[in-house]
């Protein structure tokens, strides 16, 4: 009975409409619930919901469009905002027939006006090769980004996530690196313009929260690794993988005994958007998420190899300035607030990966 009545005032939207338009009032939230109370008082529960309308920026990017695509597999509406610097149009192509997506062509060092209720901010490029190109840009993109998408966030009292990283912590002296610890950056350096940026944009979103009452979640990201990485970029995955697939010698800096953790993107974006959805608005973070597996870059080197029928051998070359000797998350937290650990371990993330940039080079 409560279903029919249901059905009924949904198939007439404004069943009252008539006697509002009468009366030349407009119609009241309230009135509109009330009407939707059947004769025995009972509560209809099928009220069309909202969906949750999300900003990602940097959203055609490696991690964004994963982002993108999974809250579009759970039902969100999902608005993509990115000036295209690293990201590309490849990464979304296949969400652009998807309604509830939409692409804005944007730079967040500017403002930008809109109405959204959650915003996941990932805009800044994040190779090295990408990020010290205009390094300045770099700066501006963390922070003034960080203050418009912080101050739209305020404007609309929307809740925003902030794409940290591990660079945070430099060249830590503390391993694995916890929440806790402050890191050992260089202020001057080449990388700084990105490690800085990102911490000062940590500063604004904890400020924001101080001064504000903005609902933030700040996700300190360790290596995460997948398809739709930009090859050649410099990073060391998609390098080594892109190298053994041309029968290119692979290019290992120093003696490669600096040790990474690998997070395959899969596991990355539902640590993130778990964080987001999953967590009470008291827990702000900073959060790692990563995987804690550590491996020496050689090993990485002889892993690819190995799993690729290649030529390919292993080359020596400088190790670069502020290269950090070891990267390890202790996720711990992350464990204990919601329950996320990896699940996919490096060489079936690989595959994955390897079949990717087969393909990717394939079709050039
Ligand atoms: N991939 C990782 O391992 C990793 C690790 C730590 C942190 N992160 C962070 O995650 C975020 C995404 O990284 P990614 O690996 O997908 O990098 P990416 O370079 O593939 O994506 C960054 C996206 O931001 C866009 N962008 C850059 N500057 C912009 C600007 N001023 N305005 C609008 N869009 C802009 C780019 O065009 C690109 O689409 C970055 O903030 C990065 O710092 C990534």
């Amino acid at each position: 009975m409560a279903s029919t009545v249901c059905n009924i005032l949904f198939s007439t939207p404004y069943p009252f409409q008539q006697k509002i338009d009468a009366n030349r009032s407009k119609p009241k939230l309230s009135n509109i619930i009330q009407q939707r109370i059947d004769k025995k008082g009972l509560i209809c529960n099928s009220t069309p919901m909202k969906k949750k309308r999300v900003l990602v920026t940097g959203g055609s990017g490696f991690l964004g469009s994963h982002i993108c695509e999974n809250l579009l597999n759970k039902g969100r509406e999902v608005i993509c905002v990115d000036n295209f610097f690293t990201g590309r149009k490849e990464n979304i192509l296949h969400l652009m027939d998807n309604p509830y997506f939409e692409v804005i062509r944007h730079d967040v060092t500017f403002p930008l006006y809109i109405e959204v209720d959650e915003i996941y901010n990932l805009a800044c490029p994040a190779s090295p090769i990408h990020y010290q190109f205009d390094p300045v840009q770099t700066t501006k993109t963390s922070v003034h980004g960080a203050i418009n998408m912080l101050g739209l966030a305020k404007r609309i009292r929307a809740k925003i996530f902030q794409a940290s990283t591990s660079e945070v912590y430099g060249d830590p002296e503390v391993h694995p690196q916890t929440e806790d610890y402050w890191g050992n950056v260089n202020p001057i350096g080449i990388r700084s313009c990105y490690d800085e940026g990102k911490r000062c944009a940590e500063t604004l979103f904890f400020d924001y929260n101080r001064q504000h009452n903005l609902r933030i979640k700040v996700g300190r990201i360790f290596n995460t690794y997948g398809p739709r990485m930009t090859m050649d970029d410099g990073r060391v995955v998609s390098n080594f993988v892109v190298q053994a697939l041309r029968g290119e010698d692979i290019t290992v800096y120093g003696k490669g005994d600096q040790t990474r953790s690998f997070c395959y993107v899969d596991d990355l974006v539902n640590g993130i958007t778990s964080f987001m959805e999953d967590t009470p608005d008291e827990f702000t973070g900073p959060m790692n998420l990563g995987n804690p597996n550590e491996f020496t870059i050689l090993e990485l080197a002889e892993t690819v190899i190995d799993m690729i029928d290649t030529k390919s051998k292993i080359v020596f070359k400088d190790l670069p300035s502020d290269d950090p000797t070891q990267r390890k998350p202790d996720i711990t937290l992350a464990k204990n607030t919601m329950g996320w650990e990896p699940q996919i371990q490096l060489r079936e993330g690989l595959v994955k990966t390897i079949e990717y940039f087969d393909n990717y080079l394939k079709a050039l």
